[in-house]
């Protein structure tokens, strides 16, 4: 794939990866993704900004071809999808000069052992011309490391932010369709974001301050209108809890399954939405975007070896790592003789400020009793939630309006 125009003498280079279907070895990419570089010719110099992700090396090479040597080369971020390439692009650009944040280059000489002669280290707010257009660096940590940076071009009012704003979606549109881009943006916040939402609220502010014309983000497309997916960011990173339950479960024999059923109807009859998510085919992705604006996070599994399932630990696992805003949490399932489901899933999500609700466990098939449990249990979900937000879809028209 050649160099893409993005505007004059700034090109979209990288690789699309339309058949990768897993990434940090974690995380389901149902549409693929793309490693983004960006190339920016000035009338004095040239900057590369960011590189591949390694296996696309020859891709990035190619294109590097066709294009005047870079004299720079920004790096965002350390991750290896970005900044891999490093070691082999110094080689073929002796006189390339690196540069980044002093956290990233520390980490970029640990994690490459690139030679510390290379780097130019730059500041928040620092500047660098390329003659006819100049780059301002913006400190931007914990999107998603703590040394990760944005770069502004100011002549053609683009924002190069790195993961910040990205999304796993494999596509040769330069710019976005936001309608076939929101789920994959919202996932990608969910899965990488989310347990930085303080740190990114401040850093969408940072940014949204200047007057973008687009984001041109590493992975995912181009946002030519970048009021759509700030204002998403505002919402997912700052958004209330809704009034949505999350409900992750697992039943190896059916008597999970049927309580699940039976409280997903019960919830539905009180006017609670209900995101439920069958563990043994899990895609954590969603999973995780459920959790962006869940009130209440309902875990469904069965005792297994004196404990919940291994798959429902995984789900209590995952959610204390991205620390979701849900305020309620309860456990539900069915067990044969005895042990320490609830105790263990609730220590599991140690990190998480929430209010448990009473569990309800059943032993064996549920009765009629149990049932009335499960409805005590969504009346008690649907007063809880009466002070939480209504839910919410995604409001697509703002993007309409220019940033
Ligand atoms: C491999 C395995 C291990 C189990 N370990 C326990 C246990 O430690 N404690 C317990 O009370 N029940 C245990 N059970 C019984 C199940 O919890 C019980 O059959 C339950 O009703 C299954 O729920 P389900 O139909 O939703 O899968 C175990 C069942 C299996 C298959």
């Amino acid at each position: 794939m050649k160099p893409r125009r993005v505007c004059d003498n700034v090109y979209l280079i990288g690789a699309v990866d339309w058949d990768r279907r897993l990434f940090d070895s974690l995380i389901p990419l149902p549409h693929g993704t793309s490693y983004n570089a960006y190339f920016v010719a000035g009338s004095e110099k040239n900057a590369l900004l960011d590189t591949v992700d390694p296996s696309r090396i020859g891709t990035l090479m190619a294109q590097l071809d066709e294009l005047p040597t870079p004299d720079y080369l920004v790096v965002h971020h350390v991750e290896q999808d970005h900044s891999g390439c490093l070691p082999e692009l110094l080689q073929r650009c002796p006189d390339l000069t690196v540069i980044c944040s002093e956290k990233a280059r520390s980490m970029l000489v640990e994690h490459l052992h690139v030679d510390d002669a290379r780097f130019r280290v730059v500041a928040d707010g620092d500047t660098l011309s390329l003659g006819d257009k100049t780059l301002t660096f913006l400190s931007t940590p914990w999107v998603h490391w703590p040394e990760t940076m944005c770069t502004w071009l100011e002549e053609d009012r683009l924002l190069f932010s790195c993961d910040f704003f990205g999304s796993h979606f494999a596509t040769n549109d330069v710019f976005a369709d936001k309608h076939q881009v929101y789920d994959g943006a919202k996932r990608y916040y969910a899965e990488i974001m989310m347990p930085f939402a303080t740190q990114v609220l401040k850093n969408v502010e940072k940014v949204s301050a200047y007057p973008i014309r687009a984001i041109c983000p590493s992975h995912g497309p181009v946002y030519d209108e970048p009021a759509f997916i700030i204002e998403a960011y505002r919402d997912w990173a700052g958004g209330e809890p809704q009034n949505i339950v999350c409900l992750p479960f697992v039943s190896m024999h059916g008597s999970t399954l049927l309580m699940v059923d039976h409280l997903t109807a019960a919830l539905t009859d009180r006017g609670v939405a209900v995101e439920r998510f069958d563990l043994t085919t899990l895609d954590a992705g969603e999973v995780a975007s459920s959790l962006v604006h869940a009130g209440t996070v309902v875990i469904g599994t069965p005792t297994v070896l004196t404990g919940p399932h291994p798959l429902a630990m995984y789900a209590a696992v995952l959610a204390n790592a991205l620390r979701p805003r849900a305020k309620y949490a309860t456990v539900i399932g069915s067990y044969g003789w005895g042990g320490k489901t609830v105790e263990t899933l609730v220590g599991q999500m140690a990190k998480l400020k929430l209010e448990y609700l009473d569990p309800v466990l059943v032993k064996g098939l549920p009765r009629a009793e149990d049932y009335a449990r499960l409805d005590a249990l969504a009346d008690t979900i649907a007063e809880k939630h009466e002070d939480l937000a209504p839910r919410n879809f995604a409001d697509l028209t703002v993007c309409r309006t220019d940033h």
